[in-house]
Parts: structure tokens; C-alpha cells; sequence
């Protein structure tokens, strides 16, 4: 059973990634013998997963099940007080757990909820999509949004575990687990060009979620995420080559309208309008690129924008990335598989006759 460690000094806490797991009772350790639990999840996924979960979970304890709408709104104000209302009236402690059972919506609203409930109580994540189980369950980032933007009232919070079932997957519907596979060749292309390989030899296997396959593939995912947030976990410096494709991506989700493009849709055309860059400014092999666009196009991910794309409107959206200094854009771009660099960047012209070339002709 793979077991990646977060190495954070005094808040290290263990990725547990087995098959078939959820339903399997845990050692007390991972329940850091609390005798309160509150699982916060959505209708849907507690339809198909709270049950395994409850079996468990130690038999004394006391669980109540709070549950939010299916939807990226859930991360939002009336949410977050409507869920610290429930937790205060049921006499949750410090001591007690908050566990999120779904995707990166749940996990992130009820991270920020365990990180402000009595300045911050027990919490795991128990993650169900590809991408939350790759990306958003690591690494402690918690979030609500905010009128003006997504994920804008935070904080960084660490689980005390993750524990990942990957045969939860069977159940996630094609769309979403392609949208999570972005995020796994996005690691192959920042770190580790031996898992790019890896990738492609296992594709098959990996398209039909076979169960040892979906645990190793995670693992990697989860350890080479685990060493940048064991380094940065603030995102001061090396964490924020875990943005390869994001500047682009967010600013395409931002003026299309949230849920149009499913995130992960965005970043794998993000990757690959950096390599494009990267590759037309002779600091990446066209080959390299090719590599890319193969793996995307295999786990049919987009390879270009739309029509719709109004490309003063993207560049407009990149100019409010996080990352920027002063007023430069701060690009992730790939170098070679295993190797991204951070880039400022003040072309304008440039990047409008890139973006424009992702965007099919009518
Ligand atoms: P999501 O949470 O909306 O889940 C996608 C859909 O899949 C939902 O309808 C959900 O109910 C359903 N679902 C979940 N598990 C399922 C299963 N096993 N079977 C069937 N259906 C299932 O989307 P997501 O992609 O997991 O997360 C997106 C969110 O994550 C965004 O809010 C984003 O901002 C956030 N995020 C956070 C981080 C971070 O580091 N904290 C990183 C990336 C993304
Ligand atoms: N999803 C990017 C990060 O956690 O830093």
C-alpha cells in the first residue's frame, strides 16, 4: 500500500493511497483518536461513498453528516458560516475532526472550516476526483471565493491525513477524470521525466482505471507534490512551478465564466500554450511539445481554445494572476520534461499572436 510523507516539521502528516480502502477500518492513528466527526461532502458523493466511509470510522464515536450543493458556489461565505452554525451547535472541539468525503470543492471549503473552527480543529481529507486526489488534498491550500475572484479568502492549513481509495474513481464520469489527468502530466513535465514515460507506457491501463495502476500513478503524483510543499510550503519560491499552465488556464476559466471549462480542460491548453512559447523562443525542442500534445490528445483533453476566446479578453484576465510582480506576468514555462523554469514576461504583442493560433478558425 503506497504511503507518501508530507515532511513539514511539526505538521508532517502521511498520503495513504490504497484500493478498496475506504470501507477498511483504520489504525486510531488516523482518526488521531477523536471521538467527534463531522464528514462534510455533497449529495452525490455521500449517495455513493458515505457508508464505506461511516464503516470506517471507530465504532464509539459520535458523526454527524453535513452536507453542501454540488457546485463551485459552495465555496462561498454562506457556506463556510452556515457549516462553523452547524459544528459550534453539535460542541465540536479542537480535539474533534472534520473530514472532507468528495472532490476539490468540498475539500477546499471544508479545509478552510477546520482551519478557522476554534483557530483550527482536526482535519482529513478523503478525496474522491482525480484532481483532488493528485493535487488539492496535498499541500493544505483551503479557499472560498469571493465575488471578485476564486479562492481569494484562504489560508494554508495542513490535513493531519490523506487517505485515498482510488477505486473511488470508477464512478467519476470521463470528463472530470480527464480534467485530472491534466494535473498528472503537468507533474510529468515539472519533475520527474521518468513518470512522463511512465505515463505513456501505462496510458492504457491508466484510461481503464486499473487499480494498481491508478496507485502508482497517484503516488508519484502525490510524492513529487510532497517534496515542493515539504520545501515551500508557503509558495515563497518552488511551489509555484506547480502553476505550469496556470497563468494561461485561469485567466481562460476566468472570462468564460466558471464551469464552462473544467479546470483541468484549461490547464492542458495552458501547458500547452507554454511549450508553444517555450518551444518558439528556442528554449524547449519541438519535440518535446509533440511529447505533450500526445498525452493530451490521448486522454482527450482540448488542444485548442474556442471561437468564443476573445484574446484581449485572456491577456486582460493573466494581468490579475496571483504570481505577477509588479506588473509583469510570471510564467511557468517548460525547459524539457523534468524541467520548468519561472519566467517574467512583458511581450504583449507576442502573446496575442500565440493565443490567437490556439483558437480554431471559423
Ligand atoms: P468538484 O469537487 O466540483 O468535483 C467534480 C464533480 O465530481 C462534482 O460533481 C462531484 O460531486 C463529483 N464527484 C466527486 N467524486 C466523485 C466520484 N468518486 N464519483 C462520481 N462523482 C464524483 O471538482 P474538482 O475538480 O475535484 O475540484 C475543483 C476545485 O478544486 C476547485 O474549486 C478548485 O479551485 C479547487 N482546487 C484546489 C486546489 C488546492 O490546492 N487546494 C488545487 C486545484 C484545484
Ligand atoms: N495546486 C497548486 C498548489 O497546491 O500549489
Amino acid at each position: 500500500m503506497p504511503s507518501v510523507k508530507v515532511d513539514l516539521a511539526d505538521h508532517s502528516y502521511q498520503v495513504e493511497i490504497t484500493a478498496h480502502s475506504l470501507s477498511a477500518p483504520k489504525e486510531t492513528s488516523a482518526f488521531l483518536s477523536s471521538k467527534q466527526f463531522a464528514i462534510i461532502s455533497n449529495q452525490l458523493v455521500a449517495d455513493l461513498y458515505l457508508e464505506d466511509l461511516l464503516k470506517s470510522l471507530p465504532s464509539d464515536s459520535e458523526v454527524i453528516t453535513i452536507l453542501v450543493p454540488d457546485t463551485e458556489q459552495s465555496k462561498s461565505f454562506e457556506q463556510f458560516i452556515r457549516l462553523h452554525t452547524k459544528l459550534l451547535e453539535a460542541r465540536f472541539s479542537r480535539s474533534s475532526s472534520i473530514i472532507a468525503l468528495g472532490g476539490g470543492v468540498v475539500g477546499d471549503l471544508a479545509g478552510f472550516v477546520a482551519a478557522t473552527l476554534h483557530r483550527g480543529c482536526n482535519f482529513i481529507q478523503v478525496p474522491t476526483t482525480l484532481l483532488a486526489q493528485v493535487d488539492s488534498s496535498v499541500g493544505g491550500k483551503t479557499a472560498i471565493n469571493h465575488a471578485t475572484g476564486k479562492n481569494l479568502i484562504g489560508s494554508f492549513y495542513q490535513p493531519n491525513i490523506v487517505i485515498i481509495d482510488p477505486s473511488t474513481l470508477s464512478t467519476l464520469d470521463d470528463r472530470q477524470y480527464a480534467a485530472g489527468m491534466a494535473e498528472v502530466i503537468k507533474y510529468g513535465f515539472i519533475e520527474d521525466e521518468h513518470f512522463l514515460a511512465w505515463l505513456d507506457k501505462n496510458k492504457e491501463h491508466i484510461r481503464n482505471k486499473d487499480d494498481r495502476t491508478l496507485e502508482l500513478m497517484i503516488a508519484r503524483c502525490c510524492s513529487i507534490k510532497a517534496a515542493v510543499v515539504s520545501a515551500d510550503e508557503k509558495e515563497k519560491g518552488i511551489r509555484v512551478l506547480l502553476n505550469l499552465g496556470h497563468t494561461f488556464a485561469h485567466a481562460i476559466e476566468n472570462i468564460s465564466g466558471y464551469g464552462i471549462w473544467l479546470h483541468g480542460e484549461a490547464v492542458a491548453v495552458g501547458m500547452l500554450l507554454a511549450a508553444k512559447l517555450s518551444v518558439e523562443h528556442q528554449w524547449m525542442k519541438a519535440e518535446h511539445y509533440f511529447k505533450l500534445e500526445q498525452l493530451i490528445k490521448y486522454f482527450n483533453l482540448p488542444l485548442k481554445l474556442t471561437a468564443k476566446i476573445n484574446v484581449d479578453e485572456v491577456i486582460d484576465a493573466m494581468y490579475l494572476d496571483k504570481k505577477n510582480l509588479n506588473k509583469d506576468l510570471q510564467l511557468v514555462l517548460p525547459i524539457k520534461p523534468g524541467l520548468s523554469e519561472v519566467k517574467s514576461w512583458t511581450d504583449e504583442n507576442y502573446l496575442h499572436k500565440l493565443i490567437t493560433g490556439f483558437i480554431p478558425e471559423k
